[in-house]
């Protein structure tokens, strides 16, 4: 079966080339747009940069040509990989343009917060027991230093978000939309985002040595079971964190200071 008859009607545009997905799923993928619009616009790709060690976010986004040059796979193929991702997922493609704030913090809230807080619980005994159990292999141990590290700055940085900074967000877009709250504009919305972004690149910091540490999270072939389940894990972690401060760092705080610096004009 050709490739064009197996996956009929609908057609994914990369660039300078065409491919073809099954009918019914909308994708289209344009290579003047860098891989962060692509992950934005399609959940499914973003695990896939992650696992091939690309980071999709505004700071680290390329051109689709150029990710796949680094990736050392074709544009063809890269596509192709994304769209069958975005099939098997079940997810569909996001449309951020018209969300309001309130829709993306609750979307953060429920799924990015939550995943986050279920892969920490239990992360740094895990982590703990597996270096004291092997100690030959020392990256373990260093491995477990890391993840009680992350840890920590997640716990403080969610709990921050959550507590003090998604309220006043919230408030500027009710603000934005001409229903004040008693409390009026709120002051310092620039500062509390920096600091927000600064938390970002500090988690990020952590992540990088956690990556390198983990080879990318690929466990040893020697690994026993729990070990695996350690570096799954892992995985899982650092996608929804990445996921996170994607949407935020590129999405939600960018929408925010946009109504801020309207409401001082
Ligand atoms: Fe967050
Ligand atoms: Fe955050």
């Amino acid at each position: 079966m050709t490739e064009a008859s197996q996956y009929s009607d609908t057609i994914i545009i990369a660039g300078r080339f065409t491919t073809f997905v099954q009918p019914g799923v909308a994708i289209m993928i344009q290579n003047v747009n860098g891989t962060d619009h692509i992950a934005l616009r399609q959940p499914a790709s973003a695990e896939m940069f992650d696992r091939a060690g690309s980071d999709y976010r505004c700071r680290g986004a390329q051109l689709l040509d150029s990710a796949s040059s680094v990736l050392d796979v074709s544009p063809e193929e890269m596509a192709r990989t994304i769209a069958e991702a975005e099939l098997e997922s079940g997810k569909h493609p996001a449309h951020w343009d018209s969300s309001t704030c309130e829709f993306l913090i609750l979307r953060l809230l429920r799924k990015e917060h939550g995943e986050i807080e279920r892969e920490i619980r239990g992360l740094p005994t895990l982590a703990a027991a597996l270096a004291e159990r092997n100690e030959s292999r020392p990256e373990l141990t260093t491995i477990s230093q890391l993840v009680e590290e992350l840890t920590e700055e997640l716990t403080v940085h969610i709990k921050e978000e959550e507590k003090n900074v998604f309220p006043v967000l919230l408030d500027v877009e009710l603000a934005y939309l001409g229903e004040l709250t008693a409390s009026g504009i709120p002051k310092g919305v620039a500062s509390i985002l920096k600091k927000m972004s600064e938390d970002h690149r500090a988690l990020g910091r952590t992540l990088g040595r956690l990556r390198h540490e983990s080879n990318w999270f690929h466990s040893p072939i020697e690994a026993d079971g729990k070990c695996e389940e350690l570096y799954d894990r892992l995985a899982l972690l650092y996608g929804a964190i990445h996921y996170d401060v994607h949407v935020e760092d590129d999405i939600l705080f960018p929408r925010v200071a946009q109504m801020e610096a309207a409401l001082l004009h």
